[in-house]
Parts: structure tokens; sequence; C-alpha cells
């Protein structure tokens, strides 16, 4: 066992990862920067989208970006929809993490009002925001953690510098011990859950998102205080949705990721896309009985009491 590792885990993880406090961080986001996100200085009207990795954090910043420029995405200036939303926690060059410059530094620069991303648990938030009473505006998403699971999974082949798990099974207890990139699903969502009432705070599920595109859209723009006419609140649903997105060289982050690995002249992942499938239940083709019935009982248990529910 790798002593910079309370427990046992594989290679893949070792050779890609470090523990702090507790929980798997992935190399991309090295120490030094996860350090600096918890003191970095919130401003009043910074809108944060926080979520576990994996819950549609893409999607939302796409559908908060549409909302502040009325569905104009020429207002984007060409740039990819992420430049317009520094993830905090990240570097800038996913081929060479110890040295590369880190996003965060984007972030303090920017011109006010700042749209931010972060996957940090609570705790390692900045503590402007990471408290029950946040003092800049969050979006919190999650989704259903078993689609979460294998959606963080085929992440994992898809980025450099990330574990390559053997199989899903060998990610499959990963996950289940909370030793998946970035621990605990549970301990990133629950927080948030409980802060949901704040009037900071909006809590969404990717599997509402889904079910009512024009309805998340209404409901964001309301909690950025945008007033949209029924007209613009339809197209930007209509340039949201899974396809629209995935053909949109400024909206699939396959466009920046590949640049990114030439550039760097690493091999392609071949046949892998971010814009994997953008489903609810592509869970059932990966779980089997066993790991949904021990997966099962991991989430009575952890839930019990919250009253929070998902569609699997
Ligand atoms: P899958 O791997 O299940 O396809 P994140 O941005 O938090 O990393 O989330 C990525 C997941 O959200 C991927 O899930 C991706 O396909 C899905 N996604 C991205 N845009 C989407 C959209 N417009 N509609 C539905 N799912 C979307």
């Amino acid at each position: 066992m790798s002593s910079r590792f309370s427990s046992q885990v594989p290679d893949c993880v070792v050779q890609t990862c470090y523990e702090y406090e507790g929980v798997i961080i992935p190399n991309l986001m090295p120490l030094r920067v996860i350090k600096r996100v918890r003191t970095f200085a919130c401003r009043p009207d910074d809108l944060f989208v926080v979520t576990y990795p994996k819950s549609g954090t893409t999607w939302t910043e796409h559908l908060c970006l549409l909302i502040k420029y009325d569905g104009d995405h020429s207002k984007l200036g060409g740039d990819h929809l992420t430049k317009h939303f520094p993830f905090l926690e990240m570097v800038e060059d996913l081929s060479n993490p110890t040295t590369s410059p880190a996003l965060i530094d984007l972030a303090e620069k920017m011109p006010s009002p700042r749209m931010l991303k972060s996957h940090c648990h609570s705790p390692f938030l900045p503590a402007d925001i990471g408290t029950d009473d946040p003092k800049a505006k969050v979006i919190y998403v999650a989704r259903n953690p078993k689609d979460t699971a294998v959606s963080m999974y085929h992440f994992c082949h898809y980025i450099p510098n990330m574990p390559r798990y053997e199989s899903w099974d060998v990610f499959f207890e990963e996950f289940l011990a909370d030793r998946a990139p970035q621990g605990s699903w549970f301990e990133n969502v629950l927080p948030w859950w409980r802060r949901r009432n704040h009037p900071n705070v909006l809590f969404l599920k990717y599997e509402d998102m889904k079910k009512d595109l024009p309805g998340t859209v209404r409901q964001i723009a309301e909690f950025m205080g945008k007033s949209l006419s029924d007209d613009v609140i339809a197209k930007i649903a209509e340039a949201s949705t899974f396809k629209a997105m995935k053909n949109n060289p400024s909206s699939n982050p396959d466009t920046l990721i590949m640049k990114g690995i030439e550039k760097a002249g690493m091999e392609k992942p071949k046949d892998k896309s971010f814009m994997r499938k953008g489903v609810v239940g592509d869970w059932k083709n990966y779980f089997t009985d066993d790991q949904n019935k021990r997966f099962d009982e991991l989430y009575e248990k952890q839930m019990a009491g919250s009253g929070l529910e998902f569609e699997f």
C-alpha cells in the first residue's frame, strides 16, 4: 500500500491521484490549488455551479450562459463555453498537472459578474460559499449516483491523467468505498440538499432537467434574476439538448480536450466522447444484481431521513 493513501487503492489511482483529508483527488486538481480554493475571495454577484463530477455540470453551465445572453450563442465570442466558466480547482494543461498554470488565476482576475465551477466537497469550497449561509449564488446539480458512477468510469478512460481502471468491477468497488476520484457522492450532495431553501441556493436534479428542459431554463433564469420571453426560453432549451450540444463545437467539451491532447502529443482516446449518452438509467447496463443490492444498502443507510429522492 502506498503511504500516500490511508487504504489500499489500485495502482492506476496511486499513479494519478492523491489523498487529502480522506478524499481521493486527481493530480489534475493539485493540492497547491485545492488549498487556494478555500481562501478564494467570492463576490456577492458570483454565480457558482457546484456538482459531484458527471452530474450535468457542463449542461448547466451552457444553460446559465445562454440565459445570461438571452439565448444568443454568438455573445460567447466563438469561445468554448467552459472558457467563460473557470473550473476553480483545475489546471490548464491536462498533460502536465505538476507544472501547469491553474484556472483559479483566471478566475481571480475575471471581471464581475463571474460564473465559476467547482466539484469540491463543501469543506474545500471557498469559505464564503461552503457553509450554511452562502454569500454568493450557487446552483447545485445532483444526478442519481448509479448513472453518475457509470459516467465517471467512462470519463476516467477518456481524460489524460485520470485513473484507467482495469474494469467496471474494479471501479465499482472503489466508488462503493468512497474512494473514486473526488470521494464520496453522499458527502458532496447532502450538505447542498440541506441548504436547498437558502435564497442563494438552487438545487437541481439531472433527471428533472431531462424531463422538463424549458422548465429548468425558467427556474435558472428566475434564480439569476433574468426575465425571458417564452420564445427565448424555448430557443435556449432547443440549443441545450444533448444532441444540439454534442453537435456544437463551442458547447461540446471534446473540441477543447482533443486540442489539449494533440498539443501534448498524447494518444487520443478512440471512439469516446465527453458527450457520451446523456440518458437516465444507463447504470442498468453495468451494475450486476449483486452490485445493485450492495449499492442500495449503502444508499438506504446514507440517505435515511434526508428526504432526497432520485429517479433511477
Ligand atoms: P454520460 O456520461 O452519462 O453521457 P459533467 O458535465 O458534470 O461532467 O457531466 C457529464 C454528463 O452529462 C455526461 O453523461 C454527458 O453526456 C451529460 N450531458 C452533457 N450535456 C448534456 C445534455 N445537454 N443533456 C443530457 N446530458 C448531458
